[in-house]
């Protein structure tokens, strides 16, 4: 699980995912431009993201940070998806985003979306640098988007193999994941 591995394939630079990222922000800029908005950090696969997201918004923000877990193959989420560690902030009558690196199956994103809503924000919306849309098994609107992608697991950036790799620059896939 080295980076010299002959199995990592270099799948976007530093330089491409700093372009989405600074897309993104731009976009949330405008669309919440005079709003205060809290920005829900899903760990830990998303930190990367969200601080380099957060140094591009010019608009109010909070962070917060929630941890889910789901049960199942460890590379993929399964059905059954719980807290581990929740938000602090109450979101009521607030302009809530979520924050995450990449949605496969939308399991996740689907719990933590409908969990959130029950709380009265004023809105919900998701932002996920990746999505791997052909993977989707459960419907959630993902408003704003880095990348669409291919089904390839990838890690990097915040993406992780059994913990590891979360700590490279550029996002990789890996050839033979198992
Ligand atoms: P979902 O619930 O199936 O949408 O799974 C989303 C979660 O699975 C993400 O937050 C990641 O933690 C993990 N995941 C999905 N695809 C990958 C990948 O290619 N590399 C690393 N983690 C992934
Ligand atoms: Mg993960």
């Amino acid at each position: 699980m080295m980076i010299d591995d002959k199995n990592f394939t270099k799948y976007l630079s530093r330089q491409e995912i700093d372009l989405a990222v600074s897309e993104i922000a731009q976009r949330i800029n405008v669309d919440y431009a005079g709003k205060e908005v809290v920005l829900i950090c899903v760990l830990k696969g998303a930190i990367v993201f969200t601080a380099d997201l957060v140094r591009h918004l010019t608009i109010d923000t909070e962070v917060e940070f929630v941890r889910l877990s789901s049960y199942g193959k460890a590379r993929t989420s399964s059905g059954t998806v719980t807290i581990v560690k929740d938000i602090q902030a109450d979101i009521r009558g607030k302009h809530v985003l979520i924050l995450e690196e990449i949605i496969d199956s939308g399991r996740t994103l689907k719990f933590l979306y409908d969990r959130l809503k029950s709380s009265g924000p004023a809105s919900v919306e998701i932002v996920s640098l990746l999505d791997k849309a052909s993977k989707r098994v459960v419907e959630v609107n993902v408003k704003y988007v880095g990348r669409t992608i291919d089904d390839q697991f990838l890690v990097g950036y915040g993406l992780d193999l059994e913990e590891h790799c979360r700590n490279l620059p550029d996002i990789y896939y890996l050839k033979y994941p198992n």
